[in-house]
């Protein structure tokens, strides 16, 4: 009789987990697996040149690499402070006030994370409610519909166009509504390669005064902008900057996307909600990393000298691409460049996307191709 208890009671284990597990509802239903991941793999398979993501394919300063070195050997090791290392907040407080006339103050308005992402993630979750709407401006990165969408936020979109990826500002004040929390920003921006001008922002800036709407700007290619433009960050502008997260990217800016570094910058009153998400989320982020950065940034050379850096070696991509059938408008920042195929072939882009990659080994990342389309 107990041995007969013993076995049922082992089946209804067995079998109420199993049922629940087939129960549950995805957050994300729509997403699939990133075209990063399937361009990448596909150009692994083909032993191609793989284009499909935004990183470099050449080594960090190796000083840089000395000073993490030196950092783990001082026993650096342990957890960070929450907000970051203060010696490394300080000098992005310095930093962002040489070069935007914006004070963050290091204590309580500037905050560590890992990229621009966990930034990007961490803004949004502290602020966006279920029903609030944010306007996207597409075509866009992808993380910021999933975090809108896992927050319960609805994504607004305003479609920018080919060739010239100007945003219509005229249309985007179309798009607010009662329920608008936050809009989302992106310069230098992906993949368009289009920086936004100080018309823009004071643009946006007059469409938001008498709002209580947030913006989030994105500025992980502040440092790779050409032909002798400027990076407007929205902390240059007053009427912005109370009421912006902006996100920054130290794997974008030295050459490290594999460290995940990154920090937000926002007055104390966004940075207090914001921290209170960022503590639970990671709660500090790597120590001696920090410790690394917070000595390379001292020497303003270090980021200065990407614009002409990266310039040389867009002008060179152009140079190759010249006579060929590919047509474009010169990248004004970023690492990405679109390309406009019309004249090579009318296949979609997903199409021509994987014969590059079987063919001519280059993964390519179809959205630019897409967008490409468009200029036809
Ligand atoms: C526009 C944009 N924002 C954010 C990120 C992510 O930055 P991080 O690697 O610092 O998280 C990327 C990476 O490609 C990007 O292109």
């Amino acid at each position: 009789m107990k041995a007969r208890v013993a076995t049922r009671a082992f089946f209804i284990s067995i079998f109420i987990p199993m049922n629940s597990m087939n129960t549950f509802q995805s957050k994300l239903p729509n997403v699939k697996t990133t075209i990063f991941t399937t361009v990448g793999n596909l150009a692994r398979e083909h032993d191609a040149l793989d284009l499909s993501q935004g990183f470099p394919n050449f080594e960090a300063d190796p000083h840089l690499i000395s000073l993490v070195d030196d950092a783990m050997k001082k026993g650096f090791n342990q957890y960070a402070p929450m907000q970051g290392y203060f010696g490394l907040r300080e000098l992005i407080s310095e930093k962002i006030e040489s070069l935007h006339g914006q004070q963050y103050h290091p204590d309580n308005e500037i905050t560590i994370t890992v990229g621009a992402t966990q930034a990007i993630y961490t803004a949004i979750t502290a602020f966006i409610h279920p029903g609030d709407e944010v306007i996207v401006i597409k075509p866009a990165y992808d993380c910021y519909e999933p975090a809108i969408e896992l927050n319960g936020g609805i994504p607004i979109f305003l479609q920018m166009d080919a060739p010239d990826y100007n945003i219509d500002w005229d249309a985007l004040k179309t798009k607010i509504t009662q329920k608008t929390k936050m809009v989302i920003i992106n310069t230098p921006h992906n993949p368009s390669g289009k920086i936004l001008l100080e018309s823009d922002m004071l643009r946006l800036q007059e469409i938001l005064k008498d709002t209580n709407i947030l913006v989030l700007s994105d500025e992980v290619y502040e440092h790779i902008v050409f032909d002798g433009l400027q990076h407007q960050s929205v902390s240059k502008f007053p009427g912005l900057a109370e009421r912006s997260f902006v996100c920054a990217s130290f794997g974008k800016t030295f050459h490290v996307t594999g460290w995940k570094m990154g920090y937000c910058a926002a007055p104390a009153n966004l940075m207090e909600e914001f921290r209170k998400v960022h503590q639970f989320a990671v709660f500090c982020v790597d120590h001696p990393v920090q410790r690394a950065l917070a000595t390379y940034l001292r020497n303003p050379e270090h980021y200065l000298g990407l614009n002409d850096f990266y310039q040389k070696k867009r002008d060179f991509f152009l140079k190759g691409l010249r006579g060929s059938k590919f047509q474009f408008t010169p990248s004004q920042g970023t690492y990405f460049q679109l390309l406009d195929y019309t004249s090579i072939t009318n296949e979609s882009d997903a199409k021509f996307a994987k014969r590059l990659i079987v063919n001519a080994q280059i993964g390519k990342y179809p959205h630019i191709l897409v967008q490409c389309r468009r200029q036809g």
